[in-house]
């Protein structure tokens, strides 16, 4: 099968596209014929060797993938070869073949085309955990979500709003803040002439953010505290923004603030599969009736890895960039 690898650490450049062997399902697992798969952030830091695939994952880029189910490993219950569905993945999506535990499976919905559902599970059920499962975000709530024309940012502003709560977003440029609000951002805040603890402010009436979906780390740290409303819970996903800060804890107790550090790939497959269980069961009618849709700024083949790698990189775009093999 072909399939993109990394020849050495570095930018996109190092991506090749290699002939490799085809996998074959252990118990629990299947074997997906890769229809397409999509890139995310992390694929970057991977390929500069800042973020290695866990134990037992493949070496081989991709966090994620659509396409139909070619062979079932021993045990696998609840689905049958030929059955479209996309994939969370501890990585291997770049590839015409993929494998994965059954539990990290989701059903595509028919009138949802295999390019759009690649670029869905990692975004959405990184979300799903982060901002509902861990931020504990309720009916009526504010998040305030850093990068809104993000792979995350883009499906956290349709969840958010999907569960009947209010996000305001960061962006680096009017035109993304103008694309996030059209997608159902309540304020979107551009992050190079605007002040985002101000707009929180405002638009909470003084009281704060309940959560803060946070991938720039460090630079953004005391200014994310001081958002958040009392009980308030900051989420770290990603470190865009450097890993070493200082602030003053009292703030912290005396607001009685929660700071959550989380990643999603390294969690074993039982837990992977409550996350997928919980999102199918919160958001899976939403999703069947298309009132939350991965949202697609171009789609490259396989081969254009590279293209695709240097987009994100300059932030080029606005929601997902997907690979079709
Ligand atoms: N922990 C986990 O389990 C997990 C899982 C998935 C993703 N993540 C993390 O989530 C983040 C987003 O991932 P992704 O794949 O969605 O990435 P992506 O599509 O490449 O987006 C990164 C975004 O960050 C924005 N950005 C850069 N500097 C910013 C700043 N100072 N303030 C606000 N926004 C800024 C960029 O947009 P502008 O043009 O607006 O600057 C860009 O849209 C990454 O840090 C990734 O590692 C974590």
């Amino acid at each position: 099968m072909r399939a993109i690898t990394i020849e050495k650490n570095g930018d996109e450049r190092v991506l090749r596209l290699t002939e490799l062997p085809q996998p074959s399902p252990g118990p629990g697992e299947v074997r997906i014929r890769v229809v397409a798969s999509a890139v995310n952030r992390a694929d970057l830091m991977q390929a500069r060797g800042l973020y290695p695939p866990p134990a037992g994952a493949p070496e081989t880029l991709g966090l994620e993938c659509a396409g139909a189910i070619a062979e079932l490993g021993a045990g696998v219950d609840g689905f049958a070869v030929g059955d479209r569905v996309m994939a969370l993945l501890a990585g291997g999506g770049y590839a015409e073949e993929a494998i994965v535990h059954a539990g990290s499976l989701i059903s595509v919905p028919d009138d949802l085309p295999l390019e759009q559902a690649a670029a869905l599970p990692e975004v959405f059920l990184t979300v799903f955990l982060n901002v509902f499962q861990l931020g504990g975000l309720a009916e009526g709530g504010t998040a305030l979500v850093h990068g809104g024309g993000s792979g995350i940012g883009t499906a956290a502003i349709q969840l958010i709003r999907c569960a009947g709560a209010m996000s305001v977003v960061t962006a680096g440029s009017d035109e993304k803040c103008a694309q996030c609000l059209e997608l159902g951002a309540d304020v979107a805040v551009n992050y190079r002439s605007g002040d985002f603890v101000e707009a929180v402010s405002k638009h909470t009436s003084g009281r704060g953010a309940d959560v803060v979906l946070d991938s720039i780390g460090a630079k953004y740290f005391e200014k994310n505290l001081a958002s958040l409303a009392l009980g308030g819970r900051l989420v770290l996903i990603g470190l865009m923004g450097g890993a070493q800060s200082e602030i003053n804890l009292g703030l912290l107790l005396t607001r009685r603030l929660q700071v959550i550090g989380s990643t999603l790939r390294a969690r074993p497959v039982a837990e992977k599969a409550a996350i997928v269980r919980g999102f199918v069961d919160r958001f899976g009618e939403a999703l069947r009736e298309g009132r939350i849709r991965p949202i697609i700024d171009r789609t490259l083949p396989l081969a254009d890895a590279m293209e695709a790698h240097r987009v994100l990189q300059a932030s080029e775009h606005f929601g997902k960039v997907v690979l079709v093999t």
